[in-house]
């Protein structure tokens, strides 16, 4: 059954926002409701066609990175009942200022960090040794932050030093810092399941109180590359935990899409994609976790 957008029990719960997996919504008493939709996104649309479960994957392997990363940085969850039509899916959360950078870390270089490295040896002002193949391990981690695009528009790698320009150069240095550590903490656990977190996003904000603290959702499949550690060969694109797989279907004849030519919606996903996603989805969240998908 489907809610009613104002949520359930005669509207208790305020609408607030509808991003491109997550419905927002304000609790009785201010705190926020987190609902992760069975949406997928990619290249900036979100597609017609909904992947079974991932609301709940997302929302379950968000909350146990919280708990292994509570001790780096205090997050936004907040301790109350999730309303039961949202069960699973749902987290309760304190209502934040949300900081307006997405905050990167890479250890791999892939995607815009690759493309930035082939056209300047450098990914947001950080000069990388020369050479180094797609898909290469770095030297050590980087941060790579970027401003978040209004919705339908793609985010933009700025240089760090950028970020002191638009938060101020104490929270610049603490958003680099708290990203990093998360990136290092999660990649090391990730990497006794066999998986490589080749990059990851976290996104923060401040309490009332001022206090920075983690947000959103966390080392999840939509905010990471997770990479299958006994694959990954330099040199090539990397098979993945991700959506990557989702990308390069819409990618293929067999979708007929042509996502540069404005307006052209993306296509409903096949069968076999759908089902072959779901199973990506569930095995990060196995490997990472060690425990089964119900
Ligand atoms: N504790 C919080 N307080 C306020 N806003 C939050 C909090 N946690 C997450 N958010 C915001 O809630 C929204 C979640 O929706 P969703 O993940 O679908 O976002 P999106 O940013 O539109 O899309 P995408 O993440 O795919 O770029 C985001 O705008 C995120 O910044
Ligand atoms: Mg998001």
């Amino acid at each position: 059954m489907t809610p009613p957008p104002d949520g359930p029990a005669g509207g208790a719960l305020q609408h607030l926002y509808s991003g491109k997996v997550r419905e927002v919504y304000q609790m009785p008493g201010g705190l926020l409701l987190l609902v992760a939709t069975d949406r997928i996104s990619a290249y900036d649309h979100v597609l017609p066609t909904p992947i079974p479960d991932k609301g709940k994957i997302l929302t379950q392997l968000s909350l146990w990175w919280f708990r292994r990363l509570a001790d780096l940085v205090p997050n936004h969850l907040v301790d109350a009942p999730v309303p039961a039509e949202f069960a699973g899916r749902a987290m309760v959360c304190q209502r934040l200022s949300m900081i307006g950078v997405e905050c990167v870390a890479r250890g791999y270089l892939a995607g815009s960090g690759w493309h930035d490295y082939r056209r300047t040896g450098a990914v947001c002002g950080v000069a990388l040794p020369p050479g180094l193949a797609e898909g290469a391990r770095l030297p050590e981690p980087i941060f790579t932050p970027a401003t978040k695009a209004p919705r339908g528009e793609h985010d933009e790698n700025i240089p760090a030093a950028a970020v002191a320009g638009l938060v101020g150069a104490d929270t610049a240095a603490e958003l680099q810092r708290i990203t990093l550590e998360v990136y290092r903490r999660g990649a090391a656990i990730a990497a006794s399941g066999g998986i490589v977190v080749a990059d990851t996003k976290i996104e923060l904000g401040r309490d009332a109180q001022g206090r920075l603290l983690l947000a959103d959702e966390v080392l999840t499949p939509d905010s990471s590359r997770f990479w299958p550690a006994g694959e990954w060969r330099p040199g090539r694109p990397q098979p993945s935990f991700d959506k990557q797989f989702v990308r390069d279907w819409l990618d293929s004849p067999e979708a007929g899409w042509d996502r540069r030519r404005d307006g052209a919606p993306p296509p409903e996903l096949p069968g076999w994609v759908v089902e072959r996603t779901r199973a990506l989805y569930i095995a990060a969240y196995e490997r990472i976790t060690g425990e089964r998908w119900a």
